[in-house]
């Protein structure tokens, strides 16, 4: 292991990006512990586990105003900073409200028009400016490996300090995915868990992240299968099927959202994301095929949920909101949660946190 992290410390970005996800990896963490949070890849089912517990224990202790109080000593000694250069609010607000739920002082750039990036600094510049006054990064950017390159830098200066993915293009979006894996733990846990439940994802799967991110964090259970369902433009990419196919985990693709209601565990339905379009092209595509309404509820299994990361558009009827089923708002609150725990554990608290009493 010391070995391979020599070897990668001595390659430039561009080398070190092109080597093997399971050698960066180990890159991004020490003495054990996840130091950076880039990817879902980083997520074995142990770990996963655990920041469900940690999650689940402190929401417990902020029920009173004791352990709210106690919570915020935890790391008051550290800062964080949220540097957010694409559209955000469930998951700024949320890693906003984590950290103060910790004590963190918390410090936000929320584009690029407001710090020295306009005057010509390079992005790399900014982030090591950060890291003079901040404990812990927490960055969204519009480009793909952005958010691990800031990290790769930060671990080669005299002055490493942690960095969290909360959403680097279309790549991924790891701290999204641990809260649907804890939203799904959660749901079916008087159903067996989420080991041979099925999942179905619809929507933009090309250039959604979340799909991303959650499938691969989904190798992390027995038996699951997954139903991706998309316009054929929209479909799953490449590498995310031969990432399936490794891991064994059954798969199958599809056009026809209310024929495979009946066989979903969970439904999770995400949004055209435009913003990746090059010409307009989505602009005048119909989806409407990929909308959930009312009237599909009665083909869902009764103890079915339904998810959406938000925010949403026409993907689900708001009149669905009523329905027990409908997940998407318990959804931001276990964000807070995950990310809260996330954070706590990156910084060492989890056992002071499971000997609160
Ligand atoms: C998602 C994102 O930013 O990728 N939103 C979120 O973080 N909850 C999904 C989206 O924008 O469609």
């Amino acid at each position: 292991m010391a070995k391979n992290k020599i070897d990668l410390a001595t390659l430039n970005w561009e080398e070190f990006y092109k080597s093997p996800l399971e050698q960066r990896i180990k890159f991004f963490s020490k003495e054990g512990r996840l130091f950076d949070c880039l990817f879902s890849q980083q997520f074995p089912r142990k770990l996963m586990e655990k920041l469900f517990e940690i999650a689940t224990r402190i929401r417990g202790i902020a029920k009173s105003k004791e352990g709210l109080d106690w919570l915020q000593t935890l790391l008051s000694h550290k800062r964080s900073m949220l540097y957010f250069v694409q559209p955000s609010t469930r998951t700024f607000v949320s890693f906003q409200s984590a950290c103060h739920i910790l004590g963190m002082k918390v410090s936000e750039i929320r584009s690029t028009s407001t710090s020295s990036e306009l005057k010509g600094e390079s992005a790399e510049d900014t982030i090591r400016t950060f890291s003079s006054y901040a404990d812990l990064i927490i960055m969204r950017h519009f480009q793909e490996g952005m958010v691990e390159k800031s990290a790769w830098l930060l671990n080669s200066t005299p002055r490493p300090v942690r960095v969290i993915n909360g959403g680097s293009g279309k790549d991924q979006h790891p701290t999204q995915a641990l809260l649907d894996m804890y939203t799904l733990h959660f749901s079916f846990s008087k159903f067996g868990g989420i080991d041979n439940k099925t999942i179905m994802m619809v929507g933009d799967l090309k250039r959604g992240r979340t799909v991303r991110s959650l499938s691969y964090l989904l190798k992390n259970y027995k038996g699951v299968k997954i139903i991706y369902v998309s316009p054929e433009y929209l479909r799953i990419e490449d590498d995310i099927k031969k990432f399936l196919k490794k891991y064994r985990i059954s798969f199958v693709e599809s056009d026809d959202l209310v024929g495979n209601l009946k066989a979903a565990d969970a439904v999770y339905m995400t949004r055209i994301q435009d913003e990746h379009d090059i010409n307009n092209e989505t602009k005048d595509m119909d989806f409407s095929n990929f909308h959930l309404r009312k009237e599909h509820l009665r083909l869902m299994k009764k103890n079915s949920i339904i998810m959406h990361p938000l925010p949403r558009r026409l993907e689900i009827d708001v009149e669905i909101d009523k329905d027990p089923r409908a997940m998407y708002w318990r959804e931001e609150r276990n964000g807070m949660w995950i990310r809260t725990a996330l954070i706590a554990y990156m910084f060492g608290m989890e056992d002071t946190i499971f000997n609160f009493n």
